[in-house]
């Protein structure tokens, strides 16, 4: 193991019916609350007005910022900040997806910042502040609602990037698998495959004596295959639904990931394709995220061996390593597929014309990736053998 430190403040608050909560939590922050919501999909199940119900109990002097994208773009940031500058607002309250609680990260540290939000996105400034800000979670994915980091698009100029502070922990995060009921099919799927992504990224490291964690991980991960086809045809399981809540969450809280760095060049990856396609980020990565274990399956076969056995119960009787790690590599495309994630870019109607476009976009920083390092031709090879 690596040296680590373990700081996560988030109040994790999951159950049904945890929502009333809300009466006793936000009044400790103030009395002006900037509510953040996407496209609509809370006011179609009710929880919108649930919301505002209580909020109007506590007498909150109520501001919205509406229409989050998912992916979300700096426009609506830029447009959260104004709101929160020009009506000085105690907290934040987000109630949606990751793409609604990335937003409202950013618009959170950008209202204390006096420059434009994107120089914190780019890491040109530090997000040292932040309005306090607390969350609904409505999508099992991201792991966004008790983590410190958030993604963001600027459309003009097609540059997605992650970036983080310990400033944008939430204060709180209020997790009931009811308010998930009404994620579509499609939703539901990328949500279990971004989580299980997280899982790989972080299971793929360069630490050694990391038993507990890898154990930790494939617990996810078995969990998640487990309980994945049941949810599909039974979408308002409030078991399936719990369990699949927790499991986004406890794959990207930190919890996974002490002692070593997670490798992250499939996400970054991804960001790249999905800034100039606007895809649904888990579609790019349930794509890519094969291509790259396979390009990278030398660097260590007996990791990808481990989690072919563990994981995807491959027999390794007969076999060498490396035959064992390709077969789980096959495994999981096979349970993706059988889930109904897309394989190839062209599910996305994407053809070769941008390649190399995506490829400079994955590189700006320089070479990536912890567990191997990635360069402009490792990029365009996986986004060949994605097409
Ligand atoms: O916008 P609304 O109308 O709310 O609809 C959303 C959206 O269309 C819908 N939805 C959410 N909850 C629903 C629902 N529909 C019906 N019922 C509900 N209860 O689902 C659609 C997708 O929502 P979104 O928030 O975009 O999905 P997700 O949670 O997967 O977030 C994706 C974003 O998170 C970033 C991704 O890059 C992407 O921008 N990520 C953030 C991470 C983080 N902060 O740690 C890590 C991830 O790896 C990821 O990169
Ligand atoms: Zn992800």
């Amino acid at each position: 193991m690596n040296e680590f430190t373990f700081y996560n403040p988030t109040k994790l608050i999951f159950g049904e019916g945890q929502v009333e909560q809300l009466k006793e939590l936000v009044p400790q922050y103030g009395k002006k609350v900037l509510l953040v919501y996407g496209g609509g999909s809370i006011k179609r199940n009710g929880l919108y007005d649930q919301v505002v119900g209580i909020l109007n109990d506590i007498d909150a002097e109520v501001f919205e910022l509406d229409g989050v994208e998912p992916n979300p773009r700096l426009s609506t940031v830029r447009r959260g900040v104004e709101i929160c500058k020009e009506n000085d607002i105690d907290f934040l309250l987000a109630v949606g997806g990751g793409s609604v609680i990335d937003c409202t990260k950013a618009v959170a540290a950008g209202a204390k910042y006096d420059g434009d939000a994107w120089d914190l996105v780019t890491k040109k400034a530090v997000a040292s502040e932040a309005i306090p800000f607390g969350t609904v979670l409505t999508l099992a994915a991201t792991g966004s609602e008790m983590n410190a980091g958030s993604v963001i698009t600027n459309w003009e100029t097609n540059e997605k990037y992650g970036w983080g502070s310990p400033a944008v922990f939430p204060q709180f995060s209020i997790l009931d698998p009811k308010n998930t009921f009404t994620v579509p099919k499609d939703h539901t799927i990328y949500g279990m495959v971004d989580m299980m992504t997280h899982v790989f990224e972080q299971y793929f490291n360069d630490a050694t004596n990391t038993p507990l964690q890898d154990r930790m991980c494939e617990a996810v991960l078995n969990t998640v295959i487990e309980t994945a086809p049941k949810l599909i045809d039974d979408l308002e399981n409030y078991e399936l639904r719990e369990t699949i809540l927790y499991s986004g969450t406890i794959a990207l809280n930190g919890m996974l990931q002490m002692g070593y760095r997670g490798d992250w060049a499939s996400h970054n990856i991804e960001h790249a394709v999905s800034a100039v396609y606007d895809i649904p980020h888990a579609g790019g990565l349930a794509i890519l995220f094969p291509n790259w274990m396979k390009h990278n399956l030398k660097v260590n076969p007996a990791r990808f061996a481990q989690l072919a056995e563990r994981v995807f119960d491959v027999d390794p009787a007969g076999k060498s390593e490396e035959e064992v790690a390709l077969e789980g590599i096959e495994k999981l495309r096979e349970f993706w597929t059988s889930i109904g994630a897309p394989s190839r870019l062209a599910d996305y109607d994407i053809d070769d014309s941008q390649l190399n476009l995506m490829a400079d976009k994955a590189v700006i920083n320089g070479e990536f990736g912890n567990f191997n390092k990635l360069n402009k031709e490792d990029v365009l090879s996986i986004l060949r053998a994605s097409l």
